[in-house]
């Protein structure tokens, strides 16, 4: 019942007189409006930071990686170039490779540790998992229905259904790109253990891969998180890892009602983030956003 059925819902009073008692303890409370000016916690710094080393590795990646993989390209050719010859676009390649490794297994370190020593179930299963649940299908379906204009918008959680596919992306990225590139790195030892052949076919699913990943992130990925409508021009939320009460109803609406009612929202609330935290955000946010999208049109000119 909205607070607008609730109120009509009250016997209208004589004209001149005070409305029953009965009617005035059951009027509804006014709800005020979600607010602009209200931030509630969404990301701890140690979420933050593993996106920000993620993001930085894979920008880092994709630029090296995409150049020697175009090192025909004249684009390739002057980067390498400008920064020391196709040695060193390899070498830093590698120095990227280990510190995304590294992030990579804090993350799974710290994910095993709270699901099953501090047995945080709620990690595995529940509205506040990543793991995909029955809602998120539905979602998806209407989704597209809303999208065609068939239906209502759905009401997301706390994480969307295409927010749980760009996390688990990463995790087979991780598998494919990882392994295969580790074969190359140490190709001698790992031709002792499996057919050479399979250098081949590691060097062809490493750069196949690394192309999907790139392409997905710099178009689908940032499309979805910065310029989408609600978004537009960039959502800072991963950089300050707080929300406005108006974005949480809005991009979250099932995790916001949730919170109100078990009276835990208040709990989250933080103050607003400083200008010059947002403004480097920002920047930080711009600089990613332009390589990715320059990386797109050369790699996909480069084809042509
Ligand atoms: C653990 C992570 C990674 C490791 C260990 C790794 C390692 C390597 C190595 C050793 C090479 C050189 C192969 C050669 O000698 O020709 C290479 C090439 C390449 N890497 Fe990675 N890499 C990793 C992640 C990534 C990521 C995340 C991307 C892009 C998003 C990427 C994109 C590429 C590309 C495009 C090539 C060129 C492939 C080709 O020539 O077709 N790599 N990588």
């Amino acid at each position: 019942m909205t607070p607008e059925d609730r109120s009509s819902a009250i016997p209208p009073s004589p004209a001149g007189l005070a409305p029953p008692a009965a009617a005035v303890s059951t009027a509804a409370p006014v709800v005020p409006p979600p607010s602009e000016n209200r931030f509630y916690y969404r990301f701890t710094p140690g979420q933050r930071l593993l996106h920000a080393t993620l993001f930085t590795t894979f920008l880092g990646l994709a630029l090296t990686g995409l150049t020697l993989r175009f090192s025909e390209a004249r684009w390739a050719q002057a980067f390498a170039h400008a920064v020391g010859g196709f040695g060193a676009i390899l070498f830093f390649h590698k120095t990227m490779a280990v510190l995304l490794t590294v992030a990579f297994l804090v993350h799974l370190a710290i994910i095993l540790r709270r699901a099953l020593l501090k047995r945080e179930l709620g990690l595995l299963w529940g509205p506040n998992s990543l793991v995909p649940q029955p809602k998120d299908f539905s979602d998806l379906l209407a989704h597209f229905r809303w999208f065609l204009g068939r239906g209502p918008r759905p009401r997301f959680d706390r994480f969307t259904y295409w927010e749980k596919f760009d996390y688990w992306a990463v995790f087979w990225g991780m598998a494919v790109i990882g392994i295969s590139g580790y074969s190359m790195w140490f190709a001698p030892y790992v031709a002792r253990i499996v057919p050479g052949s399979w250098l081949n076919v590691a060097l062809l699913l490493h750069g196949e891969e690394a192309l999907l990943a790139a392409w997905f992130i710099f178009s689908v990925h940032f499309f979805n998180t910065h310029l989408r409508p609600g978004s537009f021009p960039m959502d800072t939320v991963i950089f300050t890892g707080r929300l406005s009460e108006r974005e949480l109803a809005e991009k979250h609406p099932e995790e916001y009602a949730r919170l109100r009612a078990a009276g835990k929202l208040e709990a989250l609330r933080v103050a607003p983030s400083e200008r010059w935290f947002i403004a480097v955000g920002k920047t930080i946010g711009f600089i990613a956003i332009t390589i990715g999208f320059v990386l797109l049109v050369l790699t996909l000119f480069s084809f042509v």
